[in-house]
């Protein structure tokens, strides 16, 4: 069965291999800015990506940010993760540019292993980083300098992180961060998160703090590599497989086939059948989706995207987008200009260009797809049907 939630690593991993072929490439020369909304794969891709640099013997740390909250934190963990990395401490002038750095970081790095010792090691950094972060920080451009590879730095929920920053505090990071990319030429970034980076940066410092990043888009699977998915669930459970089953599902889910819709909708037919004996045909996948993808049980799957309105819009776009939501999820397409309608009516404002702007970040962000001839329609099939159900 697929992980439901967590990375899939291993085994699990399928398909990806144009979108790694792809990032690999632009690694030669960029640093990576990985765009899709929650539960698209970002993490496993980022996994992936990181195994085969290993693979390839490249220096390559993979940083988790999702709960730092100012730039010495983020800061620490960067110098953790280049310690932490055997290639990297082994190099004797980098122990002793640390050691110049950090009046606390002692012989003993052997010691480093030590769970214990790695915990005080964390909070010492971030002590003395708060002091002169700032100051400090040429340390990390010199070690990066030092090791004359490259260095290949995953950045998961990077802009988690810089929304967790006081702005004045994130504006520096950013401009830390992007004299870092241009001071060190072997450091190469694949910053990627849930939530869209270009509306955390807008209100510090802007997009020209990350426009030497290239874009790369992950979408959802080609409907190919989605029935090889369910295929390779059938055959681990023994189940027994037919086309129009896969077709079945992949109708339910509809397009964009977002693997971790087809992951829970494969789970909830496990759950039927070994709790109720469930036969799996394609009367009983319908019925599954409407009673346990669509019924209470489902109701927290996609909840992080109505929440994600309430934390990453202001007040007004959010009841402006709300409500044009609520009026795209009943049907396909729905015209732009009623959707201005309903955006004046919300908001008070006759303004298309902000108008444009809501629009742009509701695609960004792929609640929605705007076609310029047929109007706006609901990113996912999924997803709409649900907005329908808690949200209509
Ligand atoms: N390449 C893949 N092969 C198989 N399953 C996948 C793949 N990518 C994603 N999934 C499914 O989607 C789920 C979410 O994957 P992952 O955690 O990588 O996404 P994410 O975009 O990082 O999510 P989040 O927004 O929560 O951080 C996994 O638990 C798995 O069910
Ligand atoms: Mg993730």
């Amino acid at each position: 069965m697929l992980p439901l939630g967590n990375p899939a690593i291993g085994d699990d991993f399928i398909d990806r291999e144009k979108e790694i072929e792809q990032i690999l490439s632009v690694l030669e020369k960029d640093s990576i800015l990985l765009i899709a909304p929650r539960r698209f794969g970002k993490t496993s891709i980022m996994r992936k990506v990181e195994k085969e640099l290993t693979d390839q013997n490249k220096i390559c740390i993979f940083l988790e940010v999702e709960d730092v909250y100012s730039s010495e934190h983020f800061l620490t963990e960067i110098v953790m993760a280049l310690v932490e990395n055997e290639k990297i401490s082994k190099k004797k002038n980098i122990i002793s540019t640390l050691k110049d750095s950090f009046k606390w970081f002692k012989e003993n790095i052997e010691e480093f292993e030590t769970p214990l010792f790695k915990a005080k090691m964390r909070s010492n950094i971030q002590a003395d980083l708060k002091k002169d972060w700032k100051g400090k920080s040429k340390m990390i451009s010199e070690i990066i300098n030092m090791t004359e590879s490259n260095i290949y730095s995953i950045v998961d929920e990077f802009p988690v992180a810089v929304k967790n920053m006081k702005s004045k505090d994130a504006e520096e990071f950013l401009h830390w961060f992007r004299k870092l990319r241009q001071t060190s030429k072997n450091l190469r970034f694949i910053v990627g998160g849930s939530v869209s980076i270009d509306r955390v940066v807008r209100n510090v410092g802007g997009a020209s703090l990350i426009n030497d990043f290239k874009r790369v888009s992950i979408d959802g699977f080609q409907r190919k590599s989605a029935l090889d998915v369910i295929k390779k669930v059938f055959r681990e459970e023994k189940w027994s497989y037919k086309e129009s089953l896969g077709g079945k599902i992949l109708e339910c889910i509809g397009e964009a086939y977002i693997p971790y819709f087809i992951a829970i909708i494969l789970s909830a037919i496990k759950e039927e059948k070994v709790l109720r004996g469930v036969e799996i045909d394609e009367e009983s996948i319908e019925k599954i989706y409407n009673s346990r993808i669509l019924g209470s049980k489902g109701k927290h799957y996609f909840e992080p995207y109505s929440y994600r309105l309430r934390i990453f819009y202001s007040d007004m776009e959010e009841k402006a987008a709300r409500a044009i939501l609520r009026k795209i999820c009943r049907g396909d397409y729905y015209s732009a200009d009623l959707a201005f309608g309903i955006f004046k009516q919300e908001t008070g404002i006759n303004d298309y260009d902000i108008f444009m702007d809501l629009l742009a970040d509701l695609s960004n962000d792929y609640y929605i797809e705007h076609d310029p001839k047929n109007g706006l329609k609901f990113y996912s099939k999924m997803l709409r049907d649900w907005w329908r159900l808690y949200h209509g």
